[in-house]
């Protein structure tokens, strides 16, 4: 699975380990940067990941800042995007299996690494549902 990651300066440290995890995991990796902890603006890397998913240039997207929150708003903003702020492994299933989440969101300063690691682990492993879930997701679809 090719994925697509970045993340802003308060989400740096981690991004660098979760390259290193993912390549560890045999995952194809873009990183679209940033490439150290300098003072970023998180649209500007939010955009990158999110045009690589919408244009099938990556299966999933990964964005990490200081709470996810900021990356989240941003990401969705591209059509085709959907994009999910997780914090635990739990809504980490959900958010595949009930909205076919193709963008996670992480914090960098409040979930831990290792937390984070297993999250992705879910998000990566995680089907859609389908089934009742197909509507209602294609319903957020026409939002784009
Ligand atoms: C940067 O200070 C912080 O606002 C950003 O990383 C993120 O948490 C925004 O949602």
């Amino acid at each position: 699975m090719r994925v697509s990651i970045g993340s802003d300066h308060a989400g740096f440290e981690q991004k660098q380990a979760l390259v290193d995890y993912l390549v560890g995991k045999g995952y194809d990796v873009i990183d679209r940067g940033p490439d150290n902890d300098d003072r970023v603006d998180y649209p500007d890397y939010a955009a990158p990941v999110a045009h690589d998913v919408a244009d099938g240039v990556a299966e999933r997207g990964v964005l990490v800042c200081g709470t996810g929150i900021g990356m989240a708003m941003a990401a969705d903003k591209v059509p085709g995007v959907r994009a999910a702020n997780i914090i635990n492994s739990e809504f980490a299933a959900l958010c595949r299996e009930h909205n076919d989440a193709n963008v996670i969101t992480l914090s960098g300063r409040f979930v831990p690494l290792e937390e984070n690691e297993r999250i992705l682990d879910t998000f990566f492993a995680t089907d859609f549902g389908g089934g009742r879930h197909a509507g209602r997701v294609q319903k957020i679809m026409e939002l784009d």
